[in-house]
Order: structure tokens, then C-alpha cells, then sequence
């Protein structure tokens, strides 16, 4: 998501400061900005956009300083949009402190209503000008404890990075949830939240860990735990390439976003999930009574986001008893479409950017829809238009193929589905129950994630078959499509979704050996009994299966000819689990191909043409 570096040494800061960022660039971001310890105390420089506009406001002012202390910031927004005022590094109040930070302070409101009636004000949006004045309203002359007095007041995750004019040769450092790593130079030394930002000076680093904070300064590295007990840890040498470290190791994007799901499952969540089973969600706090009392929900969307739109059907249907309609947004901007009163309009999209999105958006509100938005890409166009909606806090999603956006979308859509029938009736059971089940999704997720070689296993039986298809029921049948989808856009093999159910009234027709079918068969109950039938019938065409079941589920083991266990969940999350076996047999698909599923041939990240 965001990047952070930082120097204290005896070079000039700034083009080692601007080169960090650069190497962080990789990760996506829309502002950045450095602070530099100056004689007459901390000058800070930010600008929206690209580092390139950052360097171009520092021609002819700071860029010649001579300042050998500094830290840099780039930023991927989650507090207030993208521009000069949001972007980092934050002062405190007065502007002796600066902060620069990663991660997301989740009860910064009330801890901003404790310092505005303490007399501090603000200039910004974001939760790390709040952090920076409590900071300060702590400090009493020693940084060190100023930072671990406050960071016992905050909830959330951060890595964070703060110089005060009084300490000139000195930085403080603290991690809870979003890395940083010290690098250790000869008289000098660097705070990173990415190794990329650091490596061409040194290979030499301390790694902190949550619940750790340090000081850096001249004549070394102190390190603590939060209840400033100290620690050693030894010093790790590294020894990958900058390509490796920038992609985590992994050797695609792809593959490292699908591995990263535990995590942006854990930050889609956060701060969102009540101890009582409740839900909040911050962006809809306005439109709860139209919310409540819509008549029909319209999902909008495109190509993966639309198939989050369809579990989202699945489960708002079921949980909030409310009619949704799930459209391919281009189709709908341009037939004409009824909009009854109280009806509510979700675009659902990763970049925010999607124009066929846009206009479906824009088409909806303007006949009389509220407009609502799920998104990723914090202050993008679909996420200004709406008047309001959820992020997704899945960071930057680089690869072409969509993978955590997906499991993000559908988070948001669930706990939107639960947020809605607890407006309607009240909070129960069920609603609990969900919530607990969704907190144990990201284990979940993991256990999959963590050994998937029978999944490589599979992918080289079936890298060189010519089509595939993909049959699912119900909250399944948009995996079904995802998964078609996955491997058509990266393997360039042709592949089809289809509801399973749907397979006798014509593709069975297609049915022969040299046909894998994979079957999305991990709910319980009817569902199950029922695509049982549907498997039977392939394998009766000689189909060959490979069907996604449940740990303990036996019933396929003597009809399908490959079998994917994942874990139990309620049949309404099965979709977030299920999608994984689907993302990773594509992209092993595509790598034994020698293909780069980063960037598939005519596909862009973001489509902004008709
Ligand atoms: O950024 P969006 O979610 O609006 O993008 C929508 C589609 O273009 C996108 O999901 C596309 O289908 C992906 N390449 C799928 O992996």
C-alpha cells in the first residue's frame, strides 16, 4: 500500500529520499511528499500524483538542502482523497513534529474529538495528523516515550516513522501490522517499509515486529517492545534482487497477491466486525434509513467485479430479503433502464476507473438512484461520484487478473447484506453467526494458500487442454465464472462458466474425455445432493472432473477424477474460499504455459474506453 523511507546519516537526504520512493513506486500510490531536518527546523514537501510532480516542486526550493536527516512518504489514500493536504508526511499542530505512517488508526475519531477539545485543530482528512498531535500532547521532551505513550491509546495497525526539530540526528520507529525494516549502513542508516526502497545502500537490516518500536539516531539503533523493555536482535543480511523484493519474492504479482488474501481480508474487515455480531460501515453511516428502506438494490459492474455482484445477489436476497439485480454495467448505460423510486446503486469496481462503471453510475443517480460505491482505489472517479459506499483497504492490486479485489468485493458485499438486515430486523443469530464465520476466513484462506501443491499437480495434467468448463450452483455459479474467466484471460485457454444445473440444455453436448470440468461442489445441504447429479452426468460423457469439495465431505470421492478440499464454512462464504483452488489453477496454468499473467496480451489494469 503505502511506502515509507527514511535516513539518518551523513549524505544529503533528499535524492536518497526520492530514489526510496521510486523503488516503492511499484506499489501503487496517488501523492507523496518528504520532510527534511533543517537548521530552522522540519521543512516538509507534498504534492498529489506522481513522485515526478513531487520532484518538480522541489526544483528550486529543498532540492539543493543539504539536510542528512529525512524520511519520505508515498501514499495509497485510506482516509481522505488523494491530494496535497492528505499526503505525508503529517505535522503536528505548530509543525515541530512530523509523522509519517502505513496502516489505519481505527478509532482516530475519537481520539481527534479527545485532541480538538484539547485545543488542537486540523488541516487534514487522515488518521495520521491525528496520531502526530497525540503524539505531541505526550511528549515532554523525550520522543522515544511520547510515541509509546500514544501508541497505547491507538487501535489499528501502523508503521510509523516520526522526527521532532528538537531531536535533529534522531528518528523513532513503530510497527504494529504494516512492516518496517531498519538498514544499516556504514555511519548511516535507513527505516523502510519495503527493502526495494533501501537495498542499493545496504543489504545489512533489522526487522521489527509488531508491537516494537525503536530510535534511530547517530550513534545507533535502540530497539524496544511497547512496554520499552529492550531488545537485540541480530542483524539479517539479504541477499535477493530488487525485482524479487519488489514482487515479495514471489515471481509474479499475481502470485503474490493471491497469497496476500489472509491479510487484505483482515484489513477489508477491520474495524468492521462488532463483538456483538454487529456491523459498521463507516462510508454508509449517512444512507442507513435509504438503505433499510430500498426497494431493490442494483449492483453495477464489470468483469470480475460483476461476479462479486453476483454472490452479492446471492447473499443480500438471502439475509436482507431485499430484490438486487446484478447488471454488466455496459449493457445497462445503454438500454434504457426503470429506476423505481428508492432504489440504491452500487458500482462495484477494484481501479474505480472502469468507465462503462462510471456511466452506469452516473445513469443511475441521474434517474433518481442513490448511488453508493464499492472500491478499492481510494479517491478515484467512481469513488468521488458516489455520494457514498465501502473500500475495499486491499491495496494496490498490480497484476491484470483480479484476485484479492474479488475476496475484498465479496467481504464488503456480505457485511453490506448483514448491515442491511440488521437495519431492517435487528440484530440475531444468523447475523452473529456470519460474523463469526468471517473472522475465520482469513485462517481459512491461509490453510489453502499455504499448500497448494497438489493444485500445481493438477494444473500440469490439464496446461495443454484446449477448453475448459466451470459448473457451480448457486453462490458457487459466480465462481464458476470467475474461475472460467481467471483462465481465459491468462492461459488463453478457452474456458466457460456455466450454472450447473444449465449443463443438460446444451454444453453437455461438448462433454467428451478431452473436456476437464471443474465442479464447484463445496456447500452443504440441497445444493450438494444436486450437483452430485450434475457431476455424474459429465463423468457419464466421459468428462473428466475436478471438483472443489469440503474437508469432510466424502460423497465425491468415487466420482470425481481429482478432488480440491478446502475448508467448511456456511454455505453463503463458500465463495471466498472456493475462488482461491480457481485463481491458483490458472495462474500455474499460465506459468507452465511461459506466459506472463501480469500482463496478458490486450488486457489493461484499468479499462477507461468504451
Ligand atoms: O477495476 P474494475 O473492478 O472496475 O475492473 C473491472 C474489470 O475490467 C476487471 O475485473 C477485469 O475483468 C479483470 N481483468 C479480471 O481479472
Amino acid at each position: 500500500m503505502c511506502g515509507i523511507i527514511g535516513y539518518v546519516g551523513q549524505r544529503p537526504a533528499t535524492p536518497l529520499l526520492l530514489d526510496g520512493l521510486k523503488r516503492l513506486e511499484y506499489r501503487g500510490y496517488d501523492s507523496s511528499g518528504i520532510a527534511l531536518m533543517q537548521d530552522d527546523g522540519i521543512n516538509v514537501m507534498k504534492k498529489k500524483g506522481r513522485i515526478s510532480a513531487l520532484e518538480g516542486m522541489l526544483n528550486g526550493h529543498i532540492a539543493d538542502s543539504k539536510a542528512t536527516v529525512g524520511i519520505g512518504h508515498t501514499r495509497w489514500a485510506t482516509h481522505g482523497v488523494p491530494n496535497d493536504l492528505n499526503a505525508h508526511p503529517h505535522s503536528s499542530m505548530g509543525g515541530d513534529l512530523v509523522l509519517i505512517h502505513n496502516g489505519i488508526i481505527e478509532n482516530f475519531s475519537e481520539l481527534k474529538e479527545y485532541l480538538s477539545n484539547t485545543g488542537y485543530t486540523f488541516t487534514s482528512d487522515t488518521d495520521t495528523e491525528v496520531l502526530a498531535n497525540l503524539i505531541l500532547d505526550f511528549y515532554e521532551g523525550d520522543l522515544l516515550k511520547a510515541v509509546v505513550r500514544a501508541l497505547h491509546r491507538v487501535a489499528g495497525t501502523y508503521g510509523i516513522v516520526v522526527m521532532h526539530k528538537d531531536h535533529p540526528r534522531s528518528m523513532v520507529v513503530a510497527r504494529k501490522g504494516s512492516p518496517l525494516v531498519v538498514g544499516v549502513g556504514e555511519d548511516e542508516y535507513f527505516v523502510a517499509s519495503d527493502l526495494a526502497a533501501m537495498v542499493e545502500h545496504t543489504r545489512d537490516v533489522i526487522f521489527l515486529n509488531d508491537n516494537e518500536v525503536g530510535i534511530i539516531e547517530d550513534s545507533g539503533f535502540r530497539h524496544f517492545n511497547l512496554d520499552e523493555s529492550p531488545i537485540q536482535r541480530q542483524i539479517t543480511h539479504i541477499d535477493f534482487t530488487l525485482e524479487q523484493i519488489e514482487k515479495g519474492g514471489y515471481r509474479h504479482f499475481m502470485l503474490k497477491e493471491i497469497m496476500e488474501q489472509p491479510q487484505t481480508l483482515e484489513d477489508t474487515m477491520r474495524g468492521r466486525l462488532l463483538p456483538d455480531g454487529g456491523i459498521k460501515l463507516g462510508g454508509l453511516n449517512q444512507h442507513l434509513d435509504e438503505l433499510a428502506n430500498a426497494d431493490r438494490i442494483l449492483l453495477l459492474a464489470c468483469g470480475t467485479s460483476y461476479h462479486a455482484g453476483l454472490v452479492g445477489e446471492y447473499v443480500i436476497e438471502e439475509l436482507a430479503r431485499i430484490p438486487v439485480e446484478v447488471e454488466y454495467a455496459s449493457e445497462f448505460r445503454y438500454r434504457n433502464p426503470l429506476i423505481p423510486p428508492n432504489t440504491v446503486a452500487f458500482a462495484i469496481s477494484q481501479s474505480g476507473e472502469t468507465i462503462d462503471t462510471l456511466e452506469a453510475l452516473r445513469e443511475a443517480k441521474s434517474r433518481g438512484a442513490l448511488g453508493l460505491g464499492i472500491v478499492n482505489s481510494v479517491g478515484s472517479t467512481i469513488a468521488r461520484e458516489s455520494v457514498g459506499g465501502v473500500y475495499l483497504h486491499a491495496g494496490p492490486e498490480i497484476g491484470v487478473a483480479s484476485t484479492k479485489a474479488f475476496t475484498s468485493q465479496v467481504t464488503v458485499l456480505m457485511m453490506i447484506a448483514l448491515l442491511l438486515r440488521q437495519q431492517r430486523m435487528g440484530l440475531d443469530e444468523t447475523s452473529q453467526d456470519i460474523t463469526d464465520a468471517l473472522r475465520r476466513i482469513p485462517d481459512q484462506v491461509s490453510t489453502i494458500l499455504k499448500d497448494h501443491s497438489q493444485i500445481v499437480d493438477i494444473a500440469k495434467m490439464f496446461s495443454r487442454a484446449s477448453n475448459f468448463l466451470y459448473l457451480g450452483r448457486g453462490t458457487q455459479y459466480p465462481v464458476a465464472l470467475e474461475g472460467a474467466l481467471k483462465l481465459k484471460e491468462i492461459s488463453y485457454i478457452h474456458a466457460e462458466g456455466y450454472p450447473a444445473a444449465e449443463m443438460k440444455h446444451g454444453p453437455i453436448a461438448l462433454i467428451d474425455r478431452m473436456m476437464p470440468v471443474v465442479v464447484l461442489a463445496a456447500q452443504s445441504g440441497a445444493e450438494s445432493a444436486k450437483i452430485i447429479s450434475n457431476t455424474q452426468e459429465v463423468r457419464a460423457r466421459d468428462g473428466v472432473v475436478i471438483a472443489v469439495v469440503t474437508e469432510d465431505d466424502h460423497q465425491m470421492d468415487n466420482l470425481a477424477n481429482h478432488i480440491i478440499r478446502i475448508p467448511k464454512t456456511l454455505n453463503l462464504l463458500v465463495p471466498l474460499l472456493a475462488v482461491l483452488p480457481m485463481q491458483l489453477l490458472s495462474y500455474y496454468v499460465a506459468d507452465l504455459l511461459g506466459l506472463d499473467m501480469d500482463k496478458p496480451r490486450n488486457l489493461a489494469k484499468a479499462v477507461t474506453v468504451e
